[in-house]
């Protein structure tokens, strides 16, 4: 079976008259006195096609043609006389290749809820909403790709497999080959690497190895989580995007996250039109001038200090408490990007207590108020779409700092290295490529921008 040519292709480019050859699934039938209409798609864009079926001529196949179906179409491109679409097919011959049992297939042309879709995980590609969300997903690690590739980064591979714990929250999925259903091994049977293994909460640590040699380097993977966290926000494996850079301090970091958004939104505004329109007007009327404004209005910068105030002084009650030392919750985050500022907001110097070991440790600060020279870009909607810092590279302030934390410096010997041999002033951030998805499409729930999503006591598929 050769391939036959993309619906999309031949909605753009096809000449009235010419002869095309499509293969899909129908989205719909129509039957009318002298003519039958199917919507024809196959995932190449929004749009499917409008193919023309003579009546009597391709009666004895109607039936069998039900929603769902695989075919395939030969006929003539001619011009519609429909107000819908400025081309059709007249099809001349029509190919079965994969029923679809119209009492069986759960997918009828109605809207189904986004939660009853998430049962049907296999089939939901063939909505329109989740079809625009994958093609936009696409189009999302493309232009992440070119950005970085234009500016001279390399894309490295850091493990998936990891005996390193980054962001030391212990919330790591364990990677083992002992049988746990057997009784406790014997110790004589040491477990695959010898030592505790782990699915990566991040590539940081290895990539921060990478770009001491290579200067500019990023992941972009996936990575796990095991955090009980049933939000809209979070998922237990997702895909990051890391970048690192040697001689580079918190502001270029900042600097570096801003263009990249402004980068991603604009390439995918231009590369999927359609499907933006789509999300503007089934989705989220603002997603259009959200994406704009992400594009043309520089953001927002403030010290994590002055976030508290700004959130003291808004007068609001929080769920959480606001307090100088205590994490940012979701509800503060979104009050900022959201409602006080209205566009994304980039907040730095957060705390030494809440942030992890790596950041840099600002001087100058009395010792009740330590800081670390970390970064969250908050977005409205999403709430923290990226976080990152410049890294601790003096090898003593490093060394207690894990101390500090709990953490033992031999069990990191490796990292401590870096900054034994050669050690520079370095900084990077992680994207989650998902929320960011979230983010351009204004899809409420990260589980439907992903194709099988990862949430606690959900792994089917
Ligand atoms: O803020 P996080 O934990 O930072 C790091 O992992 C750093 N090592 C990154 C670096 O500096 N190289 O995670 C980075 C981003 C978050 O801002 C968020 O967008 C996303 O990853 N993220 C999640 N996305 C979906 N589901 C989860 N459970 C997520 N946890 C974090
Ligand atoms: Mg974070």
């Amino acid at each position: 079976m050769k391939a036959g040519q993309r619906i999309a292709d031949v909605l753009r480019q096809g000449q009235v008259g010419a002869m095309v050859d499509l293969r899909g699934w129908v989205r719909s039938k129509r039957e009318g006195k002298t003519h039958a209409f199917l919507d024809l798609n196959d995932g190449s864009g929004l749009a499917g096609i409008q193919v023309v079926l003579t009546r009597p001529d391709f009666d004895g196949q109607l039936l069998a043609l039900t929603v769902g179906t695989a075919v395939a179409i030969a006929g003539e491109l001619v011009a519609s006389q429909g107000k819908e679409q400025t081309v059709e097919v007249q099809a001349q011959a029509v190919t079965v290749i994969g029923p679809a049992d119209a009492e069986t297939y759960p997918l009828q042309k109605k809207r189904h809820s986004f939660e009853f879709l998430r049962t049907i995980a296999h089939l939901r590609a063939r909505t329109n909403t989740f079809g625009a969300v994958l093609r936009v997903r696409n189009a999302c690690a493309q232009a992440i790709h070119q950005f970085f590739q234009e500016r001279g980064f390399l894309w490295v591979h850091t493990p998936i497999i990891s005996t390193s714990d980054c962001e030391g929250a212990g919330e790591m999925f364990a990677v083992t080959t002992l049988d746990p259903r057997k009784a406790a091994a014997p110790a004589s049977q040491p477990d695959f690497f010898g030592k505790p293994a782990f699915l990566t909460v991040s590539g940081q640590l290895e990539a921060e190895a990478l770009a001491l040699a290579l200067s500019n380097v990023y992941t972009f993977g996936p990575t796990f989580r095991a955090e009980n966290s049933n939000t809209a926000r979070h998922l237990a494996e997702f895909w990051m995007v890391e970048p690192e850079m040697a001689f580079c301090d918190l502001q270029g970091d900042a600097d570096l996250a801003e263009a990249f958004l402004k980068y991603v939104f604009t390439q995918v505004l231009h590369r999927c039109a359609e499907d933006m329109a789509f999300f503007q007007s089934r989705i989220d009327p603002n997603v259009l001038a959200n994406a704009e404004k992400i594009i043309h209005e520089s953001f927002a910068r403030i010290a994590y200090t002055e976030a508290i105030e700004l959130l003291h002084r808004s007068g609001r009650s929080f769920q959480y408490p606001v307090e100088w030392g205590l994490d940012l919750q979701s509800e503060h985050e979104r009050f900022l990007a959201e409602e006080h500022f209205g566009k994304p907001v980039i907040v730095m110097d957060y705390p030494a207590q809440i942030k992890a070991f790596y950041m840099r440790l600002n001087d100058d600060c009395p010792p009740e108020r330590q800081t670390v020279r970390a970064m969250d870009v908050l977005a409205p909607g999403i709430g923290e779409i990226i976080g990152g810092s410049q890294r601790e590279e003096r090898l003593d302030v490093l060394t207690s700092r894990m101390q500090a934390c709990g953490l033992d410096p031999e069990v990191y010997w490796w990292y401590l290295d870096l900054r034994r041999f050669g050690s520079v002033p370095h900084a990077g951030f992680g994207l989650g490529f998902d929320r960011l998805v979230q983010f351009i499409t204004g899809m409420g729930n990260i589980r439907d921008v992903i194709p099988f999503p990862r949430t606690p006591l959900n792994a089917e598929f």
